[in-house]
This record gives C-alpha cells, sequence and structure tokens, in this order.
C-alpha cells in the first residue's frame, strides 16, 4: 500500500459504525456486506491493527479464521479495550477465540463440521434471536469445538452435534455464534445480524448513498480546502463516480484527465468524453494512441504489453499534469474491496496477472492521494452514482481493463487487428444492448436487467491469432478468428460464462462475419474462472 499521505473519507468523525476483526476469513468481507445491506457503515480491520474506538464504534465483530485457536501461530487480538466495554458478536473462529481466552475450552473434533446444520434457539427471549424461528437453518465451517463456555456464559442456541453453537455472556453485551450467519446457507442470519446491529448496538441504521454523498462532500471540501486536485478519468464507474463527488464538493479546482490510449472500443473515446463534459466535468481529453502502439510494436507477451501501456499512460497522464499549476492531490477511485486486499491478515493475494496499471504513478507525480469512495463496495459505489444523478448507461458500464483491446488482441497489436476487434466487439456490445431479458440486473441485484448487457457483468470480444479456412461466395478465405467473451461474477475473483441465447449468438456471429472484413469464424468462450481468467492475456 503507498504510505503517503492518505486522505481517506472519514466522514464526520460521529458516524457511527461497527468495527469487523478480521482474522483472516474467506467470507469476513461478507460479514461487511451483510451490515452495509441494513445500512449499517462497518470497517474491516486486521485482528492485529485494532483502530483507536472512539464513541461512534457501536459494537464490534470477531470474524472466522483459517486457524485453530489452539495453533501456536493462531492470531490474538487485543480485546482489553472492546470485550465487556462494548457489545461484541463472535462468529466461528471468534466464537472459539473468545471461550479460549476468556475461561472456556476449545478442543479438536474428531471430524470437520462442514455445511448446513439445523439450529434451534436454546434461549428464545435472547435479543440475538429476536424474530428468529425457533429452528432454522445455518451454515457450519469449523474442525474445534467449544467443549466449555468462557466464564459467565451460558448457551443460547445449539445443533444436533453441537451444544454451544451460540452462547451469550451474562452481565455484558458479548454474543458468539459457532455458525456463519453472514453466509448465504444461512437462512435467517441477516435477521441474526440486524438484531446484532440495530438491537444489541443500537445503531441508527442511516448510512444511505445521501448520507454518504453529504458527508463526503464536506469532508472533502473540509480536506482539500483550496487546493487543486488532479483524477484520471477512465471511462469506468469508479473513476467517474469520484470525479462528480469530487466535482460536487471543489467544482472547478477539480482537473480531470481522460487519456485515449489508441487501444478503447469504437467511438468510446469521444462518447465518454462528451458525456463527462455534459455532466460539467472540467476534463481534458488527450490523444495519444500513436504513442501506444508506438510502444508495441514487436510485443507479444501479455505481461510485455501490459507494462509499455502502463508506462506510456503513466508518462502522458504525467506531462499532461504538469501543466496544472499548483495541483497538490492526485485523486483515484480506489474502492474498499482494494483496501481490504491491501491489508489484510495474510498480505494481498498472489497476482495471477499484473493489474495495477498505474502503480508507479503516486509516487512518480509526488502528490498527496485523495480516494472518496475507499469505502464503499462496488454496488455502493453504483448507487452512489444514481444518487449523484449520473447516468446508467455510464453506472452499468461493464469493467473494461486498464490495458484496453490491447490485451484483447492476441499477440502484437496492429492497426489492422484493432480495426477489426472494434468492429466486431462493437456488434456484439450493441447487440448486448439491444437484446431483451428478464434477468436480473448485474449492476443492481435486486432489480430487473433493462437488456442482456445489463445482465452481464463483464462481455468482450478477442481476436485470436488464428487463421483458418472458410468460404465466400465461391472464393476459398483464410482469415481470423473472434471469441466472444460474456461472464457473470460479483468481483472478477471467480467468474462463470453466460449462457447466451442461441439466438443471439446466432445473430451476432453472422453480423460480425458478414460485416467484419478479416473474420471468417466466431466462437463463443465456454471456460470459468478458475481455471480460465476473464480476460486472454
Ligand atoms: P482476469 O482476466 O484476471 O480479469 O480474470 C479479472 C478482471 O480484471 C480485469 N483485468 C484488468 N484490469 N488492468 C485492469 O485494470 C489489467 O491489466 C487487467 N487484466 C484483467 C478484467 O477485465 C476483469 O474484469
Amino acid at each position: 500500500m503507498n504510505e503517503k499521505v492518505y486522505f481517506c473519507t472519514k466522514f464526520s468523525i460521529m458516524q457511527e459504525m461497527i468495527l469487523i476483526l478480521d482474522f483472516g476469513s474467506q467470507v469476513t468481507q461478507l460479514i461487511g456486506r451483510r451490515l452495509r445491506e441494513l445500512n449499517v457503515y462497518c470497517e474491516i480491520h486486521p485482528y492485529n491493527k485494532i483502530p483507536a474506538i472512539g464513541e461512534n464504534v457501536k459494537g464490534v465483530v470477531l470474524s472466522g479464521s483459517p486457524f485453530s485457536v489452539r495453533d501456536v501461530n493462531a492470531p490474538i487480538a487485543d480485546l482489553s479495550n472492546i470485550k465487556g466495554k462494548l457489545p461484541l458478536l463472535g462468529i466461528c473462529y471468534g466464537a472459539q477465540f473468545i471461550s479460549h481466552h476468556f475461561g472456556g475450552e476449545v478442543n479438536g473434533s474428531i471430524a470437520r463440521e462442514y455445511g448446513r446444520a439445523m439450529l434451534t434457539v436454546v434461549d428464545e427471549a435472547s435479543p440475538l434471536f429476536k424474530g428468529v424461528s425457533k429452528t432454522s437453518q445455518v451454515w457450519m465451517s469449523h474442525g474445534d469445538t467449544i467443549a466449555k463456555l468462557p466464564q459467565g456464559a451460558r448457551v443460547i442456541a445449539s445443533t444436533d452435534d453441537v451444544e454451544n453453537a451460540a452462547y451469550k455472556i451474562d452481565g455484558e453485551e458479548t454474543y458468539a455464534v459457532q455458525f456463519h450467519p453472514e453466509v448465504f446457507h444461512t437462512k435467517e442470519g441477516p435477521q441474526m445480524l440486524a438484531n446484532f446491529a440495530l438491537g444489541v448496538c443500537g445503531c441508527k441504521g442511516d448510512w444511505t448513498p445521501d448520507s454518504f454523498i453529504d458527508n463526503t462532500v464536506a469532508s472533502l471540501k473540509q480536506q482539500l480546502g483550496d487546493d487543486k486536485v488532479i483524477l484520471g478519468l477512465s471511462g469506468g464507474v469508479d473513476s467517474t463516480v469520484a470525479a462528480v463527488l469530487l466535482n460536487k464538493a471543489i467544482g472547478k479546482n477539480l482537473t480531470c484527465i481522460f487519456v485515449d490510449n489508441g487501444l478503447l472500443r469504437k467511438n468510446e473515446f469521444e462518447e465518454v468524453l462528451d458525456s463527462y463534459k455534459e455532466m460539467g466535468l472540467n476534463v481534458i481529453g488527450v490523444h495519444s494512441g500513436h504513442l501506444f502502439l508506438e510502444k508495441l510494436k514487436g510485443v507479444t507477451d501479455p505481461e510485455a504489453k501490459r507494462k509499455a501501456i502502463g508506462s506510456t499512460f503513466i508518462d502522458v497522464f504525467d506531462a499532461e499534469a504538469q501543466k496544472i499549476e499548483g495541483a497538490r492531490w492526485l485523486a483515484q477511485g480506489t474502492i474498499y474491496p482494494d483496501v481490504i486486499e491491501s491489508v489484510s491478515v495474510n498480505g494481498p493475494s498472489c497476482k495471477i496477472k499484473s493489474h495495477h496499471n498505474v502503480g508507479g504513478l503516486p509516487e512518480k507525480m509526488n502528490l498527496k492521494i485523495v480516494e472518496p469512495l475507499r469505502s464503499l463496495f462496488k454496488d455502493e459505489v453504483r448507487r452512489v452514482g444514481r444518487a449523484l444523478g449520473i447516468k446508467r448507461e455510464l453506472i452499468g458500464r461493464h469493467p473494461f481493463p486498464g490495458p484496453s483491446l490491447g490485451i484483447r488482441i492476441l499477440g502484437e497489436v496492429t492497426e489492422e487487428k484493432l480495426r477489426i476487434l472494434r468492429d466486431a466487439d462493437d456488434i456484439f456490445i450493441k447487440g448486448l444492448r439491444s437484446w431483451p431479458c428478464e434477468l436480473p440486473s448485474a449492476s443492481y441485484p435486486n432489480e430487473m436487467a433493462d437488456n442482456l448487457y445489463d445482465s452481464i457483468w463483464q462481455a468482450g470480444t478477442m481476436l485470436l491469432p488464428v487463421k483458418s479456412v472458410g468460404v465466400m461466395g465461391d472464393e476459398r478465405s483464410y482469415e481470423y478468428t473472434i471469441a466472444l467473451r460474456a461472464v457473470i461474477s460479483t468481483d472478477g475473483m471467480t467468474a462463470d460464462w453466460v449462457h447466451l441465447p442461441y439466438e443471439f449468438m446466432a445473430k451476432v456471429s453472422n453480423d460480425i462475419i458478414n460485416k467484419v472484413k478479416g473474420v471468417n469464424r466466431v466462437c463463443y468462450d465456454i471456460s470459468s474462472k478458475p481455471p480460465a481468467t476473464i480476460e486472454w492475456e
């Protein structure tokens, strides 16, 4: 993580929140998601970097962990300012941790318990189970068992196999559950978390897009004063929403730079630039496609292409930014999952591809960083964008990689290949946008999609470095192959291919082969991630 001065949007110091201490579980983020769905602001911090506990912290949640509390290197959190002083909820490892360190006992069990179990509420008067059925399905994932409860605790729920499935310590607001209320398979988990956050912790649930906008704009004004800020716009949701927020806060002191790297989709640069101008953003469009293509000449290795594109971008952006006198801040559209990954207990997960295209930019420019979306999940960014009045076409845009079509042309990038890919891609994307469908929206999970495009997380077109034989009229052809890719995902870490309607695929294939000179074959990629990735390079 960048060690420079951080301006992490802290809203008003008084924004009530729940602190989640992460012991490294795969599903810690889900606890955050569930709380945010209740309009409760929360932050995830590593168990060994507990922030100062201000009055705005209304409660604390301890996450699960891949460790056993009996491991010699098991993570240990210092709860001296928390337990008995604030409402506390231990989940899985968190429940075992409280037991192990506060007078109870945790034993290894013979078999790891993993999967669905039926929970029976023992203490029906417990605030944690208010409105929860007497028996309901929960999700277990643990190897150890809480054999003895911590001091002063009593059982409030059990399963057939696990007597101490949930407990409460008397005289304090400490609750613990062996199961995972945050995962989908715990049917009444949302109610339990609501009981904890809104009931036990007394949170008001006033964390909404509008309150986020008001708080963020106020705190940006305060922090930035009359300073000048530069922001790189990419056409993507995050940088657009960040720009509109900053524009609301500091107006003309924000200068946005939108670079045409020559690898964007058909007409994308002009259309997106026009939309930015319509929104009243102070934006400079920089045409520098020739520079990028020059740097890509003869380069075929995917990582080398990424590096060439990334470093050229930094040079172009920096040269443009130098022209803005007195700029002190660089704004970035960093969102919460990026932040959590960079401070996670086990360190950033291993990188298969170097996605951080412009990692060297802040260092090179010697500017302070402002990241107004640092606390938001992707769907929250979209909701904020909508509350800011940004057009749905912009907010609902699919993710697009920084190296753009440069990594969708396999092998060397040339003008001719770019022309072919752009034309084919345009047919595919326009086709998706105009095909009706009755599926949920990928951008707004609780709403129906406007069209096929909107139901898909990401779609794109690849130009393969393969020529094959075909016939056109009476002639033999020997031309390129286009691969279409459409996936559903929540975060790009895993993805599955979309079952596009056959009629749709038939039409798109036909249109591409008939209209795009240089293509005589179209394939559809039916691989999931893992083991494949979304992009082909
Ligand atoms: P993969 O191909 O790794 O992609 O499954 C996952 C998500 O990341 C995007 N992607 C990139 N984004 N720079 C980016 O900004 C990159 O170099 C890059 N490579 C892949 C990809 O489009 C998908 O959304």
